[in-house]
C-alpha cells in the first residue's frame, strides 16, 4: 500500500480511502477529519511534465494506487505568473517584493481551482468504485464536480443555493447531472445535501477538511518549488470555507518530512473576504481587539442576513474558523477585508495593466493585495503569491459593471 489515512482526533489508522468511504467517511471515534500519510517516501517528480494531467505528474504522491485510475479532461499544472503591475505598486509604497499569481483560471479544466480537487475526488472514487456522490456548493465546486464525476461515470447532484448564478447551472446542467436549487441561502443547501446523503445513502463531499481536496490542494507548494523554484513568504487568497489554508499547511508539513524542504517554513496566510460577507474577518477583529484570549477561536458567529452579489463567497456560517483561525496566527498572518462595491474598479485596473479580467471571487483576492500594502502586512523582500481561483466566464454580471469603469 502506498498510503494510509489517520484520523486527526485520535490518530488511529483508518486504512486506505476504501475503508475511510466504506465507513461514510468516519473514524470509529466518531471524528471526519482524517489525513493521509504516505507509506513511501515522497519526492519532487524530476523532469519538466510530459503531461497535461496533474494527477499523471505527481501519481506517485498522491493516494491513488492505479494510474489507469486518473479522471482527466487535461487539467493541470496551474501556470504561476509574476505581475510586475503589483510589485511596481508595492515599490511605489516603498516595499520591495516580488508578486506571482497561481492562474487557476488557466488550469485547463472548468477553470477555478475546484478542478484540482474534483480530478482527484474523481479517480479516487472511481478506484473505489463508488457510483453517486453528492455536494452542497456555490458554484465553483459545483461546476468542477459534475464535470469530472460526468467524466467517471459517477451520477453527482450538487445542492445549490439559491444565489447560484445562471452561468453555473448551465455548466453544471451540461454534464447532464442534476442540480438542486435551494429556496434559501448557502447553509440551507448545505443542511438539503446532508439530509439526501442520510436518506439516500449517498457519499457527500467530506468538506473544508476531506482528505481528497486537502491532498490535491497541497501540491500547490510543490508547484511552487517547480515553477519558481522557491516558497512563498506570504500567501493570500479570497476565503470562504478555508480547505486551502489547510492544505497549504499538510503540503509544508510533508516537504519537511519529506526532506524535499527540510527548512520549509509557512508564509504568512492573509486571507481576504468581502465587506459583505465577512464572518471571519469580524471574528479575528474580536480575538485581536480581545488579545487572543483563551478559547479565542471558537468566538465566531453566523451572519443571518448578508448580500453580497459574489455567490461564489457567500458562507455566512464560517463553522472551519476554528481550524484555519490558528493557523493564520501560527504564521504571523491575518485576515482581511476589502470593499466589494469597489471590486469593479480593481478589475478596471486589472483590465488596463494585464489586459485580462478574473472573476469577482479572485477579485476579493486581488483587491486585497493593494490593502495589504497600504496596510504594511507586505515586507521587503517578500515573495507573494495569489491564489486567485477563477475566471470571469461564468460572471458576465462582473464584467458589465467592470465595462462601466473610467
Ligand atoms: C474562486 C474562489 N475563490 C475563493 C473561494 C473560497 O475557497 P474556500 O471555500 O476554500 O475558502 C472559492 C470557493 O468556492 C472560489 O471558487
Ligand atoms: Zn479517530
Amino acid at each position: 500500500m502506498k498510503y494510509q489515512l489517520r484520523c486527526k482526533k485520535c490518530g488511529r489508522v483508518i486504512g486506505d480511502f476504501s475503508a475511510w468511504l466504506r465507513q461514510d467517511q468516519q473514524c470509529s471515534c466518531g471524528s471526519g477529519y482524517a489525513e493521509v500519510e504516505y507509506l513511501v517516501p515522497q519526492h519532487m517528480p524530476g523532469e519538466t511534465p510530459a503531461t497535461k494531467s496533474y494527477q499523471d505528474y505527481y501519481f506517485d504522491i498522491l493516494p491513488l494506487e492505479r494510474r489507469d485510475s486518473i479522471v482527466s479532461i487535461g487539467e493541470g499544472l496551474v501556470p504561476i505568473e509574476r505581475w510586475d503591475n503589483l510589485e511596481r505598486y508595492a515599490l511605489r509604497k516603498g516595499v520591495e517584493c516580488r508578486v506571482y499569481i497561481y492562474r487557476n483560471d488557466m488550469n485547463g479544466g472548468s477553470g477555478s481551482f475546484k478542478d484540482i480537487s474534483a480530478a482527484l475526488a474523481a479517480s479516487v472514487l472511481k478506484e473505489h468504485g463508488v457510483k453517486e456522490y453528492c455536494l452542497a456548493s456555490t458554484g465553483n465546486a459545483g461546476v468542477a464536480f459534475a464535470t469530472y464525476l460526468a467524466q467517471a461515470g459517477i451520477r453527482f447532484t450538487e445542492f445549490a443555493p439559491n444565489c447560484i448564478d445562471p452561468a453555473s447551472v448551465e455548466a453544471i446542467r451540461k454534464t447532464g447531472q442534476p442540480v438542486v436549487i435551494s429556496k434559501g441561502g448557502y447553509g440551507a443547501a448545505k443542511q438539503e445535501a446532508a439530509e439526501y446523503h442520510k436518506q439516500r445513502h449517498v457519499l457527500i463531499s467530506g468538506g473544508n477538511t476531506d482528505p481528497l481536496r486537502i491532498e490535491s490542494k497541497r501540491l500547490l507548494v510543490f508547484e511552487c518549488l517547480r515553477q519558481i523554484g522557491q516558497l512563498p513568504t506570504v500567501y493570500m487568497q479570497a476565503v470562504a470555507g478555508g480547505t486551502s489554508p489547510l492544505a497549504l499547511e499538510k503540503g509544508y508539513r510533508d516537504l519537511v518530512q519529506s526532506a524535499i524542504c527540510p527548512g520549509a517554513r509557512l508564509p504568512r496566510m492573509i486571507l481576504v473576504q468581502q465587506d459583505e460577507c465577512d464572518p471571519m474577518v469580524r471574528a479575528w477583529e474580536w480575538a485581536e481587539a480581545n488579545g487572543f484570549p483563551d478559547g479565542w477561536e471558537q468566538r465566531y458567529e453566523a451572519l443571518p442576513d448578508i448580500h453580497t452579489r459574489i455567490g461564489i463567497l457567500t458562507a455566512a456560517n464560517p463553522g472551519n474558523y476554528p481550524l484555519v483561525a490558528p493557523l493564520v496566527r501560527r504564521t504571523g498572518g491575518t485576515f482581511l477585508r476589502v470593499s466589494e462595491a469597489d471590486l469593479p474598479q480593481y478589475g478596471h485596473e486589472m483590465e488596463q495593466s494585464r489586459g485580462l479580467l478574473l472573476g469577482p471571487a479572485s477579485m476579493v483576492c486581488y483587491s486585497g493585495f493593494f490593502q495589504a500594502v497600504d496596510s504594511g502586512f507586505i515586507r521587503n523582500g517578500d515573495v507573494v503569491l495569489l491564489n486567485t481561483g477563477e475566471g470571469c466566464d461564468r460572471a458576465g454580471w462582473f464584467r458589465e459593471e467592470v465595462a462601466q469603469c473610467h
